[in-house]
């Protein structure tokens, strides 16, 4: 018999799928039995990402297409592809984001535009395409975002971005409640400091900011390490995402929940 754990016959579109934290999210679907479609802006990465994945589980279904959330009507094609290769998607993981880092003073509104463009404009418009489909088919499903504990507390040079994800955590609520009556189950997740290109850029910037005084080796030791000693790994973000995917968490509702090894408080 199935566990509840159990992702098995369900299909998931993974958005930023070629990314770290995309692949270890596909990396723990697939580990409970679910087809993952990755979505995302680079063909030739999506088909490495579709390779390295089938490396690691064997006989797994993965399929891909091209995503740019700042191109009207992309969402809408690639969401297109995914429902031509799986019979249904099930699950939305609206994983893409942007991080750019920028004083305030130098912050313009065409960053602002390209921060909320990806981050919440376009994890909405995923969101209104899947649960469209799922009600147009009667089925119920889950979404699960990435939101960030930057949208509970701040960092430096980070206003839009942590704007946006704060965004992100309200959505998360207003989606479970409007879709509830067609069961949708939308959740969030709030990682901390995970070990991906994003996280990197960000110690870059740290280590310029620190005038020379900070290694990116220093602030691998330190952020994020406060209770485990260590950064976050992106399939340990999946493992939860595939958690609330799944029938277990089936009373957890509109919840953003601090994936982050206890560095944030609330
Ligand atoms: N790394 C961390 O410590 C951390 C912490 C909290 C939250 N997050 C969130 O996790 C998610 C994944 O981030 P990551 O750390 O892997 O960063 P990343 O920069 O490595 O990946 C971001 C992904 O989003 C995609 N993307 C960017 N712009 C896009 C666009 N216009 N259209 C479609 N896709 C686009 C990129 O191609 C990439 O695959 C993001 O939502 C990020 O905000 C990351």
């Amino acid at each position: 018999m199935k566990g509840l754990d159990s992702l098995e016959g369900r299909f998931a579109l993974v958005t930023g799928g070629t990314s770290a934290m995309g692949v270890g999210i596909a990396q723990a679907l697939l580990d409970k039995g679910a087809g993952v479609f990755l979505a995302d802006l680079d063909l030739d990465k999506l088909a490495r990402t579709r390779d390295e994945l089938l490396a690691l589980c064997p006989g797994a279904d993965v399929g891909f297409a091209r995503l740019d959330l700042l191109e009207p009507g992309c969402a809408a094609a690639a969401f297109a592809a995914a429902l031509a290769h799986f019979p249904t998607i099930d699950i939305l993981v609206n994983n893409a984001g942007l991080c750019r880092i920028h004083d305030v003073a130098d912050l313009t509104n065409e960053h602002i535009d390209a921060t909320f463009g990806v981050n919440v404009k376009g994890l909405l418009d995923m969101s209104k395409l899947f649960a469209a489909e799922l009600i147009a088919q009667g089925k119920r499903g889950n979404i699960v975002n990435i939101a960030s504990n930057a949208g509970k507390i701040t960092f430096s040079g980070q206003l839009d971005y942590c704007a946006s994800k704060a965004a992100v955590i309200n959505i998360t609520q207003s989606l479970a409640k409007e879709w509830a009556p067609q069961r949708i189950n939308v959740n969030a997740v709030c990682p901390g400091a995970v070990d991906t290109d994003m996280l990197r850029y960000c110690m870059e910037d740290a280590v310029a900011r620190s005038g020379g005084t900070l290694t990116v080796e220093d602030c691998r030791e330190t952020w994020g390490a406060e209770q485990l000693g260590r950064l976050v790994e992106p399939v340990e973000i999946g493992r939860v995402v595939a958690f609330l995917a799944s029938d277990s968490a089936v009373v957890i509702r509109g919840q953003s929940i601090n994936v982050d090894a206890g560095t944030t408080p609330y």
